[in-house]
Order: C-alpha cells, then sequence, then structure tokens
C-alpha cells in the first residue's frame, strides 16, 4: 500500500490513534511520551488552542489562496513578525511550503545576487528531500550519495566539526575546530575551488540529522572571516533550529552569526499548517527577480496558524522552559557517559538531547544495533524519539513546551533503557 521506504525499517511499531499534548496513543489505547514531536514541527504540542482557531477564523475569511498572485492580512503581518524577530540586516521574507524548497530557494538567490556557481556545503548536513538537494547537499545518509550525488554540479563539501568524531582522527575528541578551516583554506580553496567562485556558504548552526553537532566559537570565527575575505554569503539553515529548539530564538545568535540568508521551517508551523520561509538581507532579497514559492506557499491559514505560534512563543515561558529541558536533560543523561560502554558521546542543547552509540569507549566504532535496541525498549517503557535505521545517534526531540516533569521521567526511561540493553547483551557474551 505505501512506498517501500515507509515499509521498511519498522522504526515506530505501532500506528497512531490520536494525539494530546505531549503524548502520543496507538490504536490499541497503549500511551508514550512524544519526542519526536512531528519532527519538530509541533513544538507547543499536539494541536494549541490559539493555533487551531486562528487557522479556523482564516480560513473562515479567506478560503484557499494563491499568496504569489493574491496577498491577505495574515501574509503581511507574518512577514513584520519574522523580520522584528530576525538577527540584524534581515529585513525581507519570501514565502515556501517545506524547508526543502527554502533550502533550493536560498541556493538561487545566492547565485543570482553574486553571479557565482558554487555552493559550499559541509558533509554529513541534512537539507531535504528534493532531487537536487539529496544530490548536492544532503549527505546524512550513503545510499542517498550513492543514488544522487554524482549527478549534480555546483557543490563543494568540507567536513563538518564533530567533537566526538572528527575526521583524520582515531578515538574521541575534543578537537581543536580551527583545523576545519585550514581545511578549507589549504585544501577545497588550493586545489578544487577558487574562492571568487563561491556564491555563498550553506550550513546549520547546529547539525540535526548528523547527530546534534555543536560547532564551537573558533570555527565560526574563521567561517565568518572566510566570507567577509571572500564575498561568500552566509546562509543558516535553521529549518529544524528557528524558533527556539536550541535555547535562543536562532541557534545562530548563539555565536552572533548575521546570516545573509535564513532558512526557517518545522517550527513556524507551530503544530499547525506546513509553512517555511526563506528570510534575507536588502541585497540578495529586495531586488531579486527568482521565482519562489507556489501554489501553496503561505496560504493564509498557514500564515494565522504561524502568527499564532509566535505569540505562544512571545508570551507561553516557551524558551525559559527550553533552558530547563536542557539542564534536565544534562543531569540525567550526561552520568550515562564513562558509566555504560556503549555511551559514547551524550550532547544535550536546547530542547534536543543525542545519544551515541558505539561498539568500544576506545575505536569508537558505531553501534547501530545497540541504538535499535535502545530504542525498542524505551517504547516498551513508553518514550518514542528518534532512532533511524543505519544510524547510530538516538535523539530525544520534544515539543519545546514539554512539561519538565514529563522530560525528566522521558530520560530516566531512556537511560533504563540503555542500561536494560547493556546488561542484556553482556548477558548474552557469558552465556556458553
Ligand atoms: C536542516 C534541515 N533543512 C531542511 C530540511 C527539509 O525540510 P522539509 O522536510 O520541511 O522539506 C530539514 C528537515 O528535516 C532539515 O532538518
Amino acid at each position: 500500500m505505501l512506498n517501500g521506504a515507509l515499509r521498511g525499517g519498522d522504526d515506530v511499531p505501532f500506528v497512531l490513534g490520536r494525539k494530546r499534548g505531549h503524548i502520543l496513543e496507538d490504536v490499541d489505547g497503549n500511551t508514550f511520551a512524544d519526542h519526536v514531536s512531528a519532527w519538530g514541527a509541533a513544538p507547543y504540542g499536539a494541536h494549541p488552542g490559539p493555533v487551531r482557531d486562528a487557522m479556523s477564523r482564516a480560513w473562515d475569511r479567506y478560503g484557499m489562496e494563491i499568496t504569489n498572485y493574491v496577498q491577505s492580512e495574515p501574509v503581511l503581518e507574518l512577514a513584520e513578525r519574522l523580520i522584528e524577530l530576525a538577527p540584524e540586516g534581515i529585513t525581507r521574507v519570501a514565502p515556501t511550503v517545506t524547508g526543502t524548497e527554502a533550502v533550493e530557494g536560498a541556493v538561487k538567490l545566492a547565485r543570482e545576487a553574486t553571479g557565482r556557481p558554487i555552493i559550499l556545503s559541509f558533509l554529513g548536513q541534512y537539507h531535504g528531500e528534493s532531487t537536487y538537494l539529496t544530490a548536492a547537499s544532503s549527505t546524512d545518509r550513503p545510499d542517498n550519495t550513492s543514488a544522487n550525488a554524482q549527478y549534480v554540479p555546483g557543490f563543494v563539501f568540507a567536513p563538518y566539526p564533530n567533537r566526538f568524531r572528527a575526521p583524520f582522527h582515531r578515538g574521541p575528541g575534543p578537537h581543536d575546530e580551527t583545523l576545519y578551516i585550514e581545511f578549507i583554506e589549504d585544501w577545497l580553496l588550493r586545489h578544487q575551488v577558487e574562492p571568487s567562485q563561491i556564491a555563498g556558504v550553506l550550513i546549520e548552526p547546529v547539525a540535526g540529522e548528523a547527530g546534534i553537532l555543536v560547532p564551537s566559537q573558533d570555527f565560526w570565527e574563521g567561517l565568518t572571516r572566510l566570507c567577509r575575505e571572500h564575498g561568500w554569503l552566509l546562509i543558516c539553515d535553521e529549518v529544524q533550529t528557528c524558533l527556539g529548539r536550541c535555547g535562543p530564538i536562532w541557534a545562530g545568535d548563539l555565536w552572533g552569526l548575521r546570516p545573509d540568508i535564513l532558512l526557517l521551517g518545522k517550527s513556524i508551523a507551530a503544530g499547525g499548517q506546513p509553512i517555511a520561509a526563506i528570510m534575507a538581507t536588502e541585497a540578495v532579497l529586495a531586488a531579486s527577480g527568482t521565482h519562489l514559492g507556489g501554489t501553496y506557499a503561505w496560504e493564509p491559514a498557514a500564515c494565522a496558524g504561524a502568527i499564532a505560534g509566535l505569540d505562544i512563543l512571545a508570551r507561553d515561558g516557551i524558551l525559559e522552559n527550553v533552558a530547563e529541558l536542557e539542564q534536565i536533560a544534562r543531569a540525567e543523561l550526561e552520568p550515562l557517559k564513562g558509566h555504560v560502554p556503549e555511551v559514547g558521546d551524550v550532547r544535550a542543547i536546547g530542547a534536543w538531547a543525542a545519544i551515541e552509540f558505539v561498539t568500544d569507549p576506545l575505536t569508537i566504532a558505531p553501534n547501530p544495533a545497540f541504538q535499535a535496541a535502545v530504542h525498542r525498549a524505551a517504547v516498551l517503557r513508553g518514550v518514542v524519539a528518534i532512532s533511524e535505521e543505519a544510524k547510530w545517534v538516538y535523539r530525544m526531540q520534544p515539543a519545546l513546551s514539554m512539561e519538565p516533569e514529563l522530560y525528566r521521567w522521558s530520560c530516566r526511561q531512556v537511560a533504563a533503557a540503555i542500561e536494560e540493553t547493556a546488561r542484556t547483551l553482556e548477558a548474552d557474551a557469558e552465556r556458553p
């Protein structure tokens, strides 16, 4: 009935019956704490009342409308509200439906604004599922690369900073992140591409799908220096990190980044309807003739829902809650490192926690089988988080509004699932 990719993997072993607040209920009535939050698109729980009401009012009033042709009040209000929140220098917005389209649009805009062809991107990032992006920059899974990457020109790649698992090193970090900048300067710019051919740098401020990797201040200083020196536009893909996921409104605020192009998705939908956005400076977007958007981009009800979401973000202590969730993850999950040999690394930032599994703490060889077993044990204990087939970083991605007590309980269930899995493996190994 469904396509192969949806049938394989068995990642979530139940069919959803209903959703309430931060709880998923399967068709048999079993309940689970929701640490997927619609992959971040439901940051305030299942269906926040103000978002539902705003969407319903807008739909009654405007129905379905094509914003690329007929604009309505919610469209203009949302644009204004986003610009108020944006980092300094960002003054324009272009509508899209998905994060994928936002990234595609950003690549077109960077090329248009600079007249240069090449985008510098980072290995292991994820930017979406269109042919161009799975081919050219979405290398979070090797099957994407082998199926597509060789067919698309226009990108060059450098390694994304990884403090636990750096390229060209054996064993765990931390590592000096100025080396990543040196690689770009001494290898990429010398042997592969002229700096004057690069239009922009496409980067996730915190890499989500790659396993919640958080670059250092040193890295960002080096990268922004290169942007300044060579006239490269800084394109921050905040589709996954925007509007509070990592603590501040923009993950780039953690290092004072000033992007030329800023991409939003997921959280902006506020659990309502699909919506995403490209934001950019006057220089990039004011005089642009590039066509962006499409039939469904910024449909009035989606905009009204997004505005109601921004109200929740401003009014309901969401960022304070996110800060508390981060502290809880640190307190509950970090002690697993050193205590369970298969736990190679624990990373927590904002309402995001990652646990990276290894076969051995010295070689840090990836351990996807352990992760799959932990995931199954956690589901049986009532926690559904993110565990993808063939990956070895388990991610907890709750709504930003999750009650701290539910989050603490969930972290404890995951910790217990990890300890239980380690004990089972130990017992299996000792069995004659
Ligand atoms: C950083 C990043 N960019 C782009 C996308 C693509 O967004 P969408 O799934 O809305 O097309 C994602 C989705 O996970 C993402 O994490």
